[in-house]
């Protein structure tokens, strides 16, 4: 327990959020490391000395890094720069008529991609309704492990039997999850995760997952030269040549992002998800527990009522609408800018 604390406190000190942050589900914040690693990036750049494959070694340790958090290995994650592509690519391997199960609530980027296939019968139930509607007519259940608009974990490992039971497909959205909570992403048929949010990375980096199994069948539609078995050999003509695991299904990569997010994975797995997930929810908790609402398992608090408006005028960093707030809490959290939220409670 005391080695955890002390991860976290060190982790802590490589972040530098100016006020009481409390957004990271919609931004994460970078350690000082990602930021001196891209600035001497640009300089390189300014200064005429870049080598394109020089990028190709942080590309290498954001994928190792992420196949930590993300519970798999490295051979099964590709590399994109927004999640939605990913379901994309999933979306466009279904068959004509195929049913996908969805949450109705859920983000647009887990939804769209299989509405915007007409041929799909794409049948959203709510969340709380998702694992009792899986069928044997399920071809694909597509949904996130967290959910952005309120942070609702799904049981993952309940998704994960029932899919198997019913012989369906799974796609799982994992941007709000890795990073904090613990994912068997081996679990998933493919999943996708954007980075810019709990993995404190630039934007421009996400990952995708997806199973051996899935690899066989999966087709790289969006084959492109960093997806051949060694990108810097022969980047023209035929035939056609893909690495022969989930490499194939890379992008190529969005530089810079990649140099930042290295440092950002790293960081993170150096901490541990064992560490980060129990502080992350006890946090939220204590929040929760400030302002009159029962505990939870995540790290967001969605908050309902008609004075969210308090946490503005106390100048708490989060996602304010009408009469509700999201509020996450990361490893840069401390008891303090708990007490400073819940504190625009009662000084309201
Ligand atoms: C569940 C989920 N997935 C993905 C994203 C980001 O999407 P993209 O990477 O496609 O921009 C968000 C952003 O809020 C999200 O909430």
């Amino acid at each position: 327990m005391h080695i955890a604390n002390d991860l976290i406190e060190w982790a802590r000190r490589q972040f530098d959020p100016g006020g009481v942050y409390l957004n990271t589900a919609s931004i994460g914040l970078p350690p000082r490391p990602a930021l001196s690693a891209l600035a001497e990036a640009q300089e390189r750049w300014r200064v005429g000395d870049p080598d394109p494959w020089d990028y190709d070694y942080d590309v290498a340790r954001s994928r190792r890094a992420f196949a930590v958090l993300a519970g798999t290995t490295a051979d099964r994650v590709a590399i994109a720069s927004q999640s939605s592509t990913c379901a994309a690519l999933l979306a466009a391997s279904l068959e004509p008529g195929d049913e996908v199960l969805c949450a109705e609530e859920d983000f647009t980027s887990v939804l769209f991609p299989f509405l915007a296939r007409a041929d799909l019968s794409v049948r959203c139930v709510p969340l709380e309704r998702l694992l009792d509607e899986v069928r044997q007519s399920t071809r694909l259940v597509a949904v996130s492990a967290v959910q952005s608009l309120d942070g609702r974990v799904l049981d993952l490992d309940t998704l994960a039997d029932v899919a198997r039971a019913n012989g369906a497909l799974t796609y799982v959205d994992t941007t709000h999850a890795i990073g904090w909570l613990p994912v068997h992403s081996d679990r998933f048929t493919v999943t996708a995760c954007s980075a810019y949010k709990w993995l404190c990375a630039p934007r421009g980096v996400a990952f995708m997952t997806v199973t051996q199994e899935a690899q066989q069948w999966l087709s790289p539609r969006y084959a492109n030269w960093y997806a051949a078995p060694d990108p810097w050999q022969g980047g023209y003509g035929l035939p056609l040549r893909l690495a022969d695991d989930a490499r194939r299904y890379d992008l190529s990569p969005a530089w810079f992002s990649f140099v930042g997010a290295a440092e950002s994975l790293e960081l993170l797995v150096k901490v541990g998800i064992d560490a980060i997930c129990p502080h992350n929810i006890a946090l939220a908790n204590e929040f929760r527990l400030a302002v009159g609402m029962p505990p939870s398992n995540s790290a967001v608090v969605y908050l309902r009522r008609d004075d969210v408006e308090s946490l503005r005028q106390a100048g708490v960093h989060c996602v304010i609408g009408e009469g509700a707030a999201r509020l996450a809490f990361h490893l840069y959290t401390t008891h303090d800018d708990v007490a400073a939220a819940a504190g625009a409670f009662t000084r309201a």
